[in-house]
């Protein structure tokens, strides 16, 4: 369902690799709700080709752009307003990759060359994008920019590995630029800690599907899908959200704030029970 609440915004959308993509979820709802968009991925992304179909369906072009190169980043920066018309008014980061978790490489017996690549990627990469943006005088004053995290960020689930670190680095990026873009140009910054999600990049993470079954059952209201997570991302880019900046916000159904529920606890007890 359509409110038009993006009539009349520009935006730009890093991340759409397949259909399971959160950004591909976020610029289908981004179009419907009237925005004019540009889409982006790394070179090798765009090379697997699907973007393109998106791109047609939301009438528009992907440029291809390796988010820790800042020649890219200008480049897609500069193309992109082209393309739209005029400065942005939303930006979407959804870029996430980890060598480590890739490669099945354990916490404790990190590549440091592999867990570098992991905060470049998936932490630095908003940084240097926001950094462009600034240089470029890209964004509209009152603009939005979401990156989506993650609640290992704050607490240690099994097997997220270093990509816990980045995205507490990219939490923190989003407070600190969040303070300065926002005082110079009313410009908001915000994370979306998204609830576990069956996508590429997620389904990296080891134990996806017993992570998923988890946090569902221990959620009162359940995992958030990434259709739901496009939704909250288009609140965000709307002018419903203009006192919103420098927040990490959870969209993971109540499990960031569960400790035990009744449920788990009746399981709990069970399993306890049959092991004697
Ligand atoms: N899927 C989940 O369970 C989950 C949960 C919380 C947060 N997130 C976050 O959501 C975001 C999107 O991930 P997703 O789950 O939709 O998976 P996805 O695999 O569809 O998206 C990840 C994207 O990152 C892009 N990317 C990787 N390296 C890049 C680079 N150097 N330059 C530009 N783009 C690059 C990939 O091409 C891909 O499009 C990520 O930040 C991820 O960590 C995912």
């Amino acid at each position: 369902m359509s409110y038009n609440l993006l009539k009349g915004k520009r935006g730009l959308i890093f991340g759409a690799l397949n259909e399971m993509s959160i950004a591909w979820q976020v610029a289908e709802r981004a179009h419907e709700e009237g925005a004019t968009i540009v889409l982006t991925n790394a070179p090798a992304a765009m090379r697997l080709g699907e973007i393109h179909e998106l791109a047609k369906k939301c009438n528009t072009i992907a440029i291809p752009a390796d988010a820790t190169n800042l020649t890219d980043l200008e480049n897609v920066i500069v193309k992109g307003m082209e393309q739209v018309g005029g400065k942005f008014d939303f930006i979407l980061h959804s870029i996430g990759m980890s060598p480590n978790v890739r490669k099945s490489i354990p916490y404790d017996n990190i590549n440091y060359d592999y867990y570098l690549k992991t905060l470049d990627i998936s932490a630095l990469s908003f940084h240097k994008l926001l950094q462009v943006a600034r240089k470029h005088d890209a964004i509209n004053e009152w603009g939005s920019v979401v990156a989506l995290s993650y609640v290992a960020a704050q607490r240690t689930l099994f097997g997220y590995n270093d990509m816990a670190d980045a995205k507490a680095a990219l939490e923190s990026i989003a407070r600190s630029f969040g303070y300065i873009y926002g005082t110079e140009k009313k410009v908001r910054i915000n994370t979306i800690s998204q609830s576990p999600t069956i996508t590429t990049a997620g389904s990296g993470v080891k134990g996806i599907g017993s992570l998923i079954d988890f946090t569902d059952r221990m959620s009162p209201l359940g995992n958030a899908s990434a259709l739901e997570c496009a939704d909250y991302c288009i609140s965000l880019f709307s002018d419903l959200t203009r006192k919103v900046t420098m927040q990490n916000l959870f969209h993971d159904g109540g499990f960031s704030n569960m400790g035990m529920s009744e449920r788990a606890m009746m399981q709990y007890d069970k399993s306890f029970d049959e092991g004697q």
